[in-house]
């Protein structure tokens, strides 16, 4: 794929290398493979799952797997830089990602003490 930033280009090699065998390399989970789990693989290209989740949610399920299917934890396996690389490239090419939310803020906007 074309005009992928650095880190796009190593998540897609990563993506390719140990995600494709279920999600397909397409994202979508409709392979050999993916048709057989059950639950099959999250279709990574479904817009209603995928613009609901922002990229922080995103990193803590590749990391931590997902309990009672078949979706591996690849904290083990995937360095943070790494699997930030995957979370860049399926963002950037299966579909855009949510907004991560607002964090709490502790200041407020008048600079004020209430
Ligand atoms: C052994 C098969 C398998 C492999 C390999 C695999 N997954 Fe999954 N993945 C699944 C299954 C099964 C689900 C669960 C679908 C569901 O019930 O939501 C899933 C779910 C997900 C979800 C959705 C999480 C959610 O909150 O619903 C994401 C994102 C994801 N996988 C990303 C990845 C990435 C990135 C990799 C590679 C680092 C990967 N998966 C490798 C099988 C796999």
């Amino acid at each position: 794929m074309a005009g992928l930033t650095a880190s796009e280009q190593r998540g897609e090699a990563l993506y390719q290398a140990n995600c494709a065998f279920c999600h397909a390399a397409d994202g979508t989970g409709r392979n050999w493979i993916g048709s057989f789990l059950e639950p099959h693989p999250r279709d990574l290209t479904q817009p209603e799952f995928m613009g609901g989740m922002p990229p922080g949610r995103l990193k803590q399920v590749i990391r931590e797997g997902l309990p009672g299917t078949s979706m591996p934890a690849w904290g083990g396996v995937l360095s943070a830089d790494q699997i930030n690389d995957v979370t860049e490239y399926i963002a950037r090419v299966f579909h855009p990602l949510a907004p991560e939310p607002n964090l709490p803020t502790t200041s407020n906007p008048t600079g004020q003490t209430p």
